[in-house]
């Protein structure tokens, strides 16, 4: 068995906070613990197919653990396997994936770390089924990737998003309104349903959960009745409208990924104006849930997981993606990881706690 001696790292996918202490664990402890050499390859498989890259060595990833996002840029438009060629009259698609063989090829490289969410582990897995060695490290603020207990960004984005929670309720109180808080996670609810929860909101809407308007007006009705003059609802860009349960996007003519979520806060707040006799605002949070520095926590786990990757690959035990299990980093299979989404029990642990503590989720059941 050939020894591994030099391995290719890319980040790929949205990009989160942790994703740049991932990458400096796995460099120093590729150089410091196993003596391999790294090279990074730049924005995301991008970078692959088009065989740009960079050496890295300690100074490259030295003062970059607390710093947001990722030195080696990233992309959540490219993949290897559907590349588009815009025609004069259409836009088809290539496989490129050859070309990514050719770069890693050409670089010497023994294996592929890939530092992504389902979109990038999903084209890291069809990699793997070329022949490619790769083993994956989980990162995504929706939470939504299984095999993995918490995938690194969630706890940062989560801490952003119950912060704004905790200052709008101050002006929502202040003003006696409404106030309706839009958060990421794509179809799942997790930042909703863990930031909602922490920062106390008395609505939370998420898509795994089916709503009306008028049970989310009447929780807001009964905390009247019980003295309060102000509301919190926090909603999942993914919570899909009563009704014909669509969820509100934007369709993005001509990109990879046309659906764009979104919007949602503005609608619920509208229909809760008219429906309710107190004003209403919303607040969209957006990106800033993706930026900034890393909580301890996501650190510590950006440590614990690059860390393991690198023994991972040491190990040869490609096809793998380190996970967290408990309190122990593990080995779990990529293509069981990316096969389903991980979405919010309804009837868990996590949802009935915040029911007993009289969070409404815009249901019937109390
Ligand atoms: O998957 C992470 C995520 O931030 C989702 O929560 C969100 O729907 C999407 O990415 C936004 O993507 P973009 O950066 O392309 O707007």
């Amino acid at each position: 068995m050939t020894p591994v001696r030099h391995i290719g790292v890319l980040t790929g996918g949205g990009d989160c906070p942790g994703m740049n202490a991932a990458l400096r664990a796995i460099v120093k402890t590729a150089l410091h613990r196993h003596g391999l050499r790294v090279t990074g390859f730049l924005d995301g498989f991008a970078g692959l197919t088009e065989d740009r890259s960079r050496p890295l060595g300690f100074d490259d990833v030295s003062g970059i653990l607390e710093a947001g996002g990722t030195i080696l840029g990233t992309s959540n438009r490219h993949d290897p396997f559907r590349v588009p060629v815009h025609g004069e009259r259409a836009t088809t698609y290539c496989d490129r994936s050859d070309s990514v063989l050719a770069t890693l090829a050409r670089h010497e490289i023994d294996a592929l770390v890939v530092i992504g969410g389902d979109g990038s582990l999903g084209i890291a897995d069809r990699l793997a089924r070329r022949g490619v060695p790769v083993v994956g490290v989980p990162k995504t603020i929706d939470n939504d990737l299984a095999g993995t207990d918490v995938s690194l960004g969630f706890d940062s984005a989560r801490a952003v998003a119950t912060e704004a929670v905790d200052r709008l309720r101050s002006t929502a109180a202040s003003h006696h309104r409404v106030m309706v808080v839009e958060v990421m996670g794509r179809n799942a609810g997790w930042i909703a349903l863990e930031a909602g929860t922490a920062g106390g909101a008395d609505v939370i809407l998420i898509p795994e959960i089916p709503w009306s308007y008028e049970a989310v007006a009447q929780g807001i009705r009964d905390r009247t009745s019980r003295g309060r003059r102000f509301s919190i609802v926090v909603a999942a860009e993914g919570a899909r409208c009563p009704g014909g349960g669509a969820v509100v996007r934007q369709v993005v003519e001509g990109s990879p990924e046309p659906l764009r979520l979104g919007g949602v806060g503005a609608v619920v707040a509208h229909a809760l104006e008219v429906a309710l006799p107190f004003e209403t605002r919303y607040a969209i949070l957006g990106h800033v849930q993706r930026g900034g520095p890393p909580t301890a926590a996501d650190r510590m786990l950006a440590i614990r997981l690059g860390a393991a990757a690198v023994a991972v690959v040491a190990d040869r035990a490609f096809g793998s993606m380190v996970a967290l299990a408990g309190d122990r980093i593990a080995p779990v299979s990529i293509a069981d990881a990316v096969a389903a989404p991980k979405l919010v029990d309804p009837r868990g642990e996590r949802v009935l706690a915040a029911r007993y503590v009289r969070t409404s989720f815009g249901d019937e059941m109390a």
